[in-house]
């Protein structure tokens, strides 16, 4: 029996309780740990994104599967995890559906309007079928995510509506934000096309990617207006430089047994549990285990 949850009823809480609920993005067996254990210590609900490009890079979705349900168990974590396919493709999500991911997301935000309704319309059936949720895009995200470049389009609110009646569970739609850092001159997130989308959608739990560098007060507004998931990437993989760099350049690795690969990535992985209660704060996410 698997230990993993689809994110449905999690988000559902969150639009409810007026937080959000975080998708941290994995790359390997350290930032699962940590991220899983500091998710435990705040009772908090918590949703493990998985890129394609990421899951290449652990070997393939069914290893990532195996070591979180084994990490899990080994660990003892009991607040509820969705293992979740981040900007998958329409075959991504077949191998995810497969290797026991218990939530997808495809990206066709990229296709013609019409490929992408056809194509998540047979995802939504194929997903729901198993038991496991699905997020569907609308408005490309800008930025670079594996290769695949977005220009932080606004979504059209009527698109909104057409793929959220095709029974997604949680929908994301570009409202102006990009993954990565965010340029100086940025202008910030889109509330007006927000605020039409959630008009249309109705109780449709809206996610909003590229959470790395938003800054608080506009996550606060975004989750007022109906943001119920949010992910973050980016700010993990600078916390865990930074606290390395800082290690390295401080001759620690050369210390004792400092290069040993266990105390070499501590520095980083504690940093990811950092970045992890801080996004707690802002987001609202603890305890959501026990909402
Ligand atoms: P950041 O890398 O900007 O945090 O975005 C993550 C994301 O949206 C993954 O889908």
């Amino acid at each position: 029996m698997s230990r993993l949850v689809p994110a449905t009823e999690m988000l559902k809480k969150a639009l409810e309780g007026k937080y959000a609920i975080a998708q941290f993005n994995i790359n390997n067996l350290e930032w699962t740990k940590a991220i899983l254990t500091e998710c435990q210590a705040l009772n908090a609900a918590v949703i493990l994104g998985v890129s394609e490009g990421a899951g290449k890079y652990m070997c393939g979705f069914n290893t990532v599967a195996a070591m979180v349900e084994n990490m899990m168990e080994t660990l003892n974590i009991t607040v509820p995890v969705a293992l979740h396919l981040d900007h998958g493709s329409y075959e991504g999500c077949l191998k995810c559906i497969e290797a026991g991911f218990s939530s997808i997301m495809f990206d066709g935000s990229h296709l013609p309007f019409e490929e992408n309704i056809a194509k998540t319309r047979e995802l939504v059936q194929l997903a729901h079928e198993k038991g496991i949720s699905i997020e569907a895009e609308v408005g490309s995200i800008g930025g670079e995510e594996d290769g695949v470049v977005g220009m932080g389009e606004c979504a059209d609110p009527e698109e909104c509506k057409k793929i959220a009646d095709l029974g997604v569970d949680f929908l994301a739609a570009g409202i102006g934000n990009i993954h990565g850092v965010y340029p100086a001159n940025w202008p910030g997130l889109s509330f007006e096309t927000l605020a039409k989308v959630k008009e249309k959608i109705g109780d449709l739990p809206l996610v909003l990617h590229g959470g790395t560098g938003i800054p608080a007060d506009q996550i606060k507004k975004a989750i007022s207006l109906g943001v119920s998931k949010i992910n973050v990437n980016t700010e993990c993989q600078l916390a865990f430089a930074k606290a390395t760099r800082e290690y390295i350049e401080a001759g620690k690795d050369r210390e004792g047994k400092g290069f040993d690969p266990r105390k070499l990535l501590k520095p980083g992985t504690d940093a990811i549990m950092e970045t992890v209660k801080e996004k707690a704060e802002i987001f609202g996410f603890e305890g959501s285990a026990a909402k």
